[in-house]
């Protein structure tokens, strides 16, 4: 679905899909120099990271197993809630791999940090995270984010796997909401 699709539900684009998919390129195109030769587990946190996943995986040159997680750290709203819950975990025991977590949007860094412990705790290889989005908040966390696509302002965007109240995920851009669609 195209941004312009969506009338004045939007207020602002903020990256087209090109824009998007020309930054995911140069990502995959990182991570093949810095996994090459390695063996990677790229780990999807579901649903938000669906797209990037997808788009990522296809971009690179390298070998890459997949694996995906779900966990709960948003209701339907707009702000976190500080609950972090496993709903899904992985298939994979992954003692001795390199893993790659695959995140849609780091915001405050709350989800990230709990996921980090959790997965450092099973003792990989190595473990880093890529996100496709990241929020100025997120700075302030000790989780150390190797690969980020767009640093982003801190407004609730939509778009590319991010959700409204489980909508506009399909949206191949990315655009912040418009305050009348949540308030
Ligand atoms: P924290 O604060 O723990 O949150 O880093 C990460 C999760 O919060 C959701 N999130 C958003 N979802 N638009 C969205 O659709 C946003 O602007 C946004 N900011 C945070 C998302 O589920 C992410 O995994
Ligand atoms: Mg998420």
């Amino acid at each position: 679905m195209d941004v312009s699709a969506l009338g004045n539900d939007l207020s602002r684009v903020l990256y087209t899909p090109e824009e998007v998919q020309d930054r995911i390129a140069a990502l995959a195109a990182q991570v093949d120099e810095d996994y090459a030769g390695k063996d990677v587990l790229l780990v999807g946190v579901l649903n938000g990271a669906v797209m990037i996943m997808a788009d990522l995986s296809r971009a690179l040159s390298i070998h890459c197993r997949m694996d995906w997680m779900a966990i709960s750290s948003y209701g339907s709203g707009t702000k976190s809630s500080g609950v972090v819950r496993i709903l899904k975990d992985l298939s994979t025991d992954i003692a001795g791999m390199h893993v790659l977590v695959v995140e849609d949007i780091v915001d405050t860094g709350l989800t990230l940090s709990y996921l980090i412990s959790n997965l450092r705790s099973r003792n990989p290889a190595s473990l880093e995270v890529l996100t496709a989005f990241r929020k100025p908040e997120a700075l302030k966390m000790p989780v150390e984010v190797r690969y980020v696509g767009f640093d982003i302002p801190s407004e609730f965007v939509v778009g590319y796997g991010l959700d409204y109240d489980q909508r506009y995920r399909n949206l191949t851009g990315v655009a912040t909401l418009a305050p009348h669609v949540y308030s």
